[in-house]
């Protein structure tokens, strides 16, 4: 298979923590492009008509995406624990994949207001608007933590994709005031899936 990827791109990096979590790993070529919405990478296009990372090709040559498919596709290959559940807990690690999905859209949408777009065209009511869908996202993620324990299934992937997205990004967002998810991610941090991928 091969897995169109950026080490900076959370999404893909949910992936790529899958990936490892699951021994697929060996099965997979990383290949790393580069990606922006204005200059858009042209073998990608070719298979991705959004033109966005992570796109996977499976052995068959078909491409799939987004993050969330892929990663339930890559847990139909291996026989070990389920990183997406299928009893009645299934729903629960849904809904807390989306939230993260959801903090990680918006932290992505700021950094390309603030590195892409043009100073003229930068709107700061509309950047407030996103931080406050990352906070109460944090919120609600340090609330759920302490009922974790250690589990490490596709809800807390993309937990520990949201905060090593934001001290990559946005270093001054003190996330860790939240003592709850600071004391959770260290139990996390030092996983080989983590700091294999970690954004350098
Ligand atoms: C980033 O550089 O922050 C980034 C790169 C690719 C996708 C999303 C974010």
């Amino acid at each position: 298979m091969r897995l169109w990827q950026n080490p900076a791109s959370p999404f893909a990096r949910k992936v790529r923590i899958v990936a490892r979590e699951t021994g697929l790993l060996p099965r997979i070529e990383e290949i790393a492009v580069m990606v922006s919405p204005v200059s858009p990478n042209a073998d990608l296009a070719a298979h991705n008509p959004l033109v966005k990372i992570p796109a996977l090709q499976m052995d068959d040559g078909k491409v799939i995406y987004d993050s969330t498919v892929i990663c339930e596709y890559l847990d139909t290959l291996h026989t070990g624990v389920q990183v997406i559940p299928s009893d009645a807990t299934r729903w629960e690690a849904l809904r807390l994949q989306a939230l993260c999905n959801g903090i990680l859209e918006a932290a992505v949408l700021c950094r390309y207001e603030g590195f892409v777009r043009p100073e003229a065209y930068r709107w700061d009511g509309w950047v407030k608007g996103q931080f406050a869908k990352i906070r109460n996202g944090l919120d609600a993620l340090a609330s759920e933590a302490p009922a974790w324990g250690a589990r490490f299934g596709i809800g807390q992937i993309g937990a520990a994709c949201v905060l090593g997205y934001l001290d990559y990004r946005f270093a001054n967002e003190n996330w860790r005031s939240r003592a709850a998810l600071a004391s959770w991610y260290e139990t996390v941090k030092d996983r080989a899936s983590v700091v294999a991928t970690m954004p350098a």
